[in-house]
């Protein structure tokens, strides 16, 4: 048991069973008993406390000056739920002083007792049972957390049920006052407060002159939804593109590029062609042939790492050709990236690799240079038996660069579960070495973001029919052109100028595909169908994008000027279905926060979609345009918009206006 451990002898008495009801200007209907305390002036326990590893490995407080900048942060709005744990953090210091470690269990209710409850009461009840409280039981301490809940307009009443949960009904008029900021200050009010303030994003990094295939398709969908919604909520995000460009097929490649295409130096992407055909070609001459390749290949390697200027020239060629594959898919994504390539961290692999043998952490085994880790049967291997470094090398190196140079906070990778292990690994050496904390809630943190497989309708891996490998883009242009063939089939052809149809068939393709990956738990495979994707019904981004845009339609139709709404008219909340959104879309900020603090972008999605469903029956139970709620209605039509447009905004999917 925590706390101060106070003997039987001293009874506890919570101040608020003794003390005069304090001014109160939150209604507090339902409250059996009015008197309570005065609460304390609120002291919040730092709520950041970021620990930083040094690089001797013990583990101190650093960057006071941006952790207390962040705890005032704090301090500011944050998400609902934050902001009535806030005040059940009062209460708790009030009614159990004792328990000064405890934390508020605040969650959003399903049931009709409340819009969220304090779930603090059971848990807290066996630490004080016996120790002198004068409490007789956890509804009691429900009913004191109650009362010691400061004032606050948020709340409309309180009550306890059950066990000892404390129900809260938020305040209308409160719901209403927060929307009505929003539409006045813009959407970053109800960004989250984070912890962090600098992340890497390590996402779709395909490989050099290799596929890049369905998996980096989710790397890059998943990764850049993560990365926007740390950017919208302040973190600064190092975006990362860590490609394969560095190894020793590129001895291979060289000396096939040399001979098969003579004026190499200028040779443009077209006269090497397809550059995974071209790998596949030079692959075989090294499997096959007689090994003459196999050692000129070899002696390529040597010359490449040796910084020889021809054979370091055409290695940039090859990557070039890549890049401009990769950059098409980047391109129609809306996805941007920053190259840090493999070979970047190359150089600083010796270093690394002789601080942590400096630690007594590298061993020789079976004439490899390894790290033993605990729990792990396999030991990370960073130098290799011929003395070449590998994957894991590397990633060492990364790893050590992301928290010393770049000074990141949270470092962020994006692959197939596939490589859980690795990372595993990775961050169990790097917890040798002293560069994490042992504990994963710490900072500065470490995360595989893990996905499953992409299927196609056979439920085996998704490739095309001729059982080669797809090529990215055109899958991303057969999405497009599909949603265009299904706009000019609404005769929106016609309706839509050039432009705005390519701009839709756009948005509408290329969000299909992100939304029918983003909606899925990351960890389970799913299934690529066009169809299903591109259906306007159900949940997909193409209903929710006419949903949008029939939101847009509604308030172009009224004919009145929203802006001038925002500034004079009120926002009320009366109808049962008005206030469900409301207070759907005051939960805007916990989800994200939720889905970006879990790495999980359909928390998102699923969001969005609800949002979509309790507008809709919003939509049909209060008409709007004519009837006296019309501007109060036309300002919440037009927060759900907004609200809309943020979350495809996280979501990297392009929103459309007119549909
Ligand atoms: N290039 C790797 C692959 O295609 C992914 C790299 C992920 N990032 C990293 N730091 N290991 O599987």
């Amino acid at each position: 048991m925590r706390g101060l451990g106070l003997g039987g002898a001293l009874a506890l008495i919570p101040p608020a069973a003794t003390s005069p009801p304090p001014p109160r200007r939150g209604r507090f209907l339902s409250s059996p008993a009015s008197v309570a305390a005065d609460p304390p002036p609120p002291q919040f326990p730092s709520l950041t406390g970021i620990m930083r590893a040094n690089s001797k490995g013990s583990i101190s407080i650093a960057r006071c000056k941006r952790i207390s900048a962040m705890s005032n942060a704090e301090d500011s709005l944050g998400s609902l739920k934050k902001q009535l744990a806030k005040l059940f953090e009062v209460s708790l210091r009030v009614t159990v002083p004792t328990e000064t470690d405890v934390e508020p269990l605040v969650a959003a209710c399903t049931g009709n007792f409340g819009d969220y409850q304090c779930n603090n009461a059971m848990s807290l009840w066996p630490r004080i049972k016996g120790k002198g409280t004068e409490f007789r039981g956890p509804p009691a301490v429900g009913q004191a957390l109650l009362r010691n809940i400061p004032p606050s307009e948020m709340i409309e009443s309180c009550s306890v049920a059950g066990p000892g949960f404390v129900n809260v009904k938020l305040s209308n008029s409160w719901i209403a006052k927060s929307i009505q900021k929003m539409l006045n200050h813009g959407i970053g009010e109800w960004a989250p407060k984070l912890s962090v303030e600098r992340a890497v994003v390590d996402f779709s990094s395909p490989n050099i002159a290799k596929e890049m295939h369905v998996g980096h398709l989710r790397s890059t969908i998943i990764g850049d939804s993560l990365a926007r919604m740390l950017e919208f909520s302040k973190v600064e995000v190092l975006r990362r593109n860590h490609v394969g460009d560095w190894g020793t097929q590129f001895g291979m490649l060289i000396e096939h590029l040399f001979e098969k295409v003579p004026n190499w130096e200028d040779a443009s992407e077209t006269a090497i062609g397809d550059l995974q055909a071209f790998y596949k070609e030079s692959k075989q001459r090294f499997d096959e042939e007689d090994g003459v390749f196999k050692e000129r290949a070899q002696k390529a390697v040597v010359k490449l790492q040796g910084g020889d200027p021809k054979y370091r020239k055409a290695w940039a060629q090859i990557c070039d050709i890549s890049r401009r594959e990769f950059d098409r898919v980047y391109q129609r994504l809306g996805v941007t990236l920053e190259e840090r390539g493999e070979s970047f961290y190359n150089p600083f692999i010796p270093g690394v690799l002789e601080k942590l043998s400096n630690l007594g952490l590298v061993e020789e085994s079976q004439g490899a240079r390894v790290i033993f880790l605990e729990g792990v049967n396999i030991p990370i291997i960073v130098v290799k038996s011929d003395g070449g470094y590998n994957y894991a090398s590397t990633d060492m190196t990364a790893l050590w660069y992301r928290l010393n140079e770049e000074k990141a906070d949270w470092i962020i990778y994006v692959t197939d579960v596939g490589q859980s292990q690795h990372f595993e690994m990775v961050f169990k050496a790097a917890k040798r070495a002293g560069w994490l904390p042992a504990d994963n809630n710490s900072y500065p943190r470490a995360n595989h973001v893990g996905f499953g497989l992409v299927l196609g309708e056979d439920g085996k891996r998704f490739r095309t029919r001729s059982t080669e490998v797809v090529r990215l883009v055109d899958l991303l242009d057969e999405a497009k052109t599909r949603s265009k063939a299904a706009l000019i089939e609404r005769g929106k052809d016609k309706e839509f100028t050039e432009d705005e149809l390519e701009k839709t068939a756009e948005a509408i393709g290329y969000g299909a595909v992100k939304y029918a990956d983003l909606k899925n738990n990351r960890l389970t495979n799913y299934t690529f169908n066009f169809d299903q994707m591109l259906s306007d019904k159900g949940n997909t981004a193409v209903y929710l994008l006419y949903a949008h845009a029939r939101i847009c339609s509604i308030i172009r139709k009224s004919g009145k000027d929203i802006e001038e709404l925002k500034k004079t008219a009120e926002l009320s909340l009366d109808h049962p279905d008005e206030r469900v959104l409301g207070l759907h879309l005051l939960q805007f900020a916990e989800n994200v926060e939720d889905a970006c603090t879990n790495l999980l972008p359909n928390v998102l999605c699923e969001y969005l979609y609800n949002l979509s469903e309790n507008f809709t029956k919003f939509y049909s139970n209060c008409p709007v345009i004519g009837k006296p709620e019309e501007a109060s209605r036309l300002l919440l039509c037009e927060a759900t918009a907004i609200v809309m447009r943020q979350c495809f905004n996280l979501l990297g999917i392009v929103p459309v206006y007119k549909i």
